[in-house]
């Protein structure tokens, strides 16, 4: 049974994203595989740089090669200060949404760059997405609303897998739903850190369209059910 919940005229069912950083990069195809299998709907492909986050993961070499292993939609998450200088390669690897840091920027070039990387996204044809860090106001991204496929909001500081979600920064979505509808947009909200089969109803009920989850899927004895109970929210 389809459990979609009704929004304006569209159907919409909520969307899990499986986040490859707590994957086995041993045996990718094989990750891969199996969350493909298990019905995930989006692949969340996290890029850090170890200056925006304190962690380092990879970039558009292992992007490309996980588009040749699947069809499933590659959400990359960019944790780099600089995304505007390392957006062709990316976009060249088959990124299908490139989801960038506001807080990447200084206030004063802020506005600039980040319409800049929106247009070039838009000619590239690739999604685009903002990112929050889990402290930083939500009104942030209103002025882009019209501009945007996605916003993700972040629920723990970004860097790495399996911390904890922190509830405040949940609190963002409900007021992030409400503007989006106000504006009479399409914009879907992706929420990310510390989701588990525990607290997706609660994410949900939020206002989240998409789900990520890194440590609650691949850290699951079965991660299809996983995946299963979280989309079941
Ligand atoms: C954190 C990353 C997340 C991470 C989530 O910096 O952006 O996508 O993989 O992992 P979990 O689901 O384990 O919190
Ligand atoms: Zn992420």
């Amino acid at each position: 049974m389809d459990v979609g919940f009704h929004r304006g005229d569209a159907v919409m069912s909520v969307q899990v994203a499986p986040s490859l950083l707590s994957a086995d990069f041993g045996r990718l195809e094989g990750e891969i595989a199996m969350v493909e299998a298990a019905g995930a709907d989006l692949l969340h492909l996290d890029v850090m740089d170890a200056h925006f986050v304190p962690n380092l993961t990879f970039g558009p070499l292992i992007v490309e090669a996980v588009t040749r292993l699947t069809t499933l939609p590659r959400d990359t998450h960019l944790m780099i200060t600089d995304p505007d200088r390392y957006l062709d390669p990316f976009v060249e690897a088959g990124v299908s949404t490139f989801t960038f840091h506001l807080e990447a920027f200084g206030e004063e070039e802020r506005e600039a760059r980040a319409d800049s990387i929106l247009e070039r996204l838009a000619t590239a044809g690739v999604g685009r997405g903002l990112a929050l860090n889990p402290e930083t106001p939500v009104e942030w991204v209103y002025p882009w609303l019209d501009r945007l496929e996605t916003v993700l909001i972040m629920t723990v500081h970004p860097g790495f897998g399996g911390q904890k979600l922190i509830a405040e920064s949940l609190a963002r979505v409900p007021l992030l739903r409400e503007e989006i509808d106000r504006q009479g947009v399409t914009v879907t909200i992706g929420v990310d850190g510390g989701v588990t089969t525990g607290n997706a109803a609660e994410v949900v009920a939020a206002g989240a369209d998409i789900l990520v989850a890194g440590s609650a899927v691949f850290g699951a004895d079965d991660p299809a059910a996983a995946i299963t109970a979280i989309r079941g929210a």
